[in-house]
């Protein structure tokens, strides 16, 4: 944790990549709060989101998107044909357009930029009177 805060005390963002397919994350996905508190991005495989990596990944992904503790969604294609590097079956398993368009272009496009994050979009959930308005 002091790491992280360190890095962004000099400017530099930590992006913690697929933390989702760490079997302690998968254990307590809560507990990455503290790091995300410190300033630590949060980067979800799109295998572990769409299913392809397992259960227990694909679990914990949704867990962290759940608890707003990810950032990012990727390919983490490290080289080509490791595993298949698109983004939209993932972008399917999140089935929110806005939360997909916020981790695959607005976070990075900040990143990229040297800006603070935009604050994700209002999910559906979260939206009590709108909830409110669907039910009648
Ligand atoms: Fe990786």
């Amino acid at each position: 944790m002091d790491s992280c805060y360190r890095l962004r005390q000099k400017g530099i963002v930590p992006v913690l990549a697929h933390p989702e397919r760490n079997p302690t994350v998968q254990a307590r996905p809560g507990d990455l709060a503290g790091l995300v508190r410190v300033g630590a991005v949060v980067q979800l495989t799109a295998a572990s989101v769409d299913g392809r990596l397992g259960r227990a990944s694909a679990r914990c992904a949704k867990r962290l998107l759940e608890l707003e503790l990810a950032h990012l969604l990727a390919s983490d294609a490290h080289a080509p044909g490791v595993r298949g590097a698109g983004l939209s079956a993932a972008v399917g398993a999140i089935g929110d357009r806005a939360l997909a368009r916020w981790l695959t272009v607005s976070v990075p496009e900040a990143l990229l930029a040297g800006e603070e994050l935009p604050s994700p979009p209002v999910r559906m959930h979260r939206r009590p009177g709108i909830r409110r308005v669907l039910r009648r």
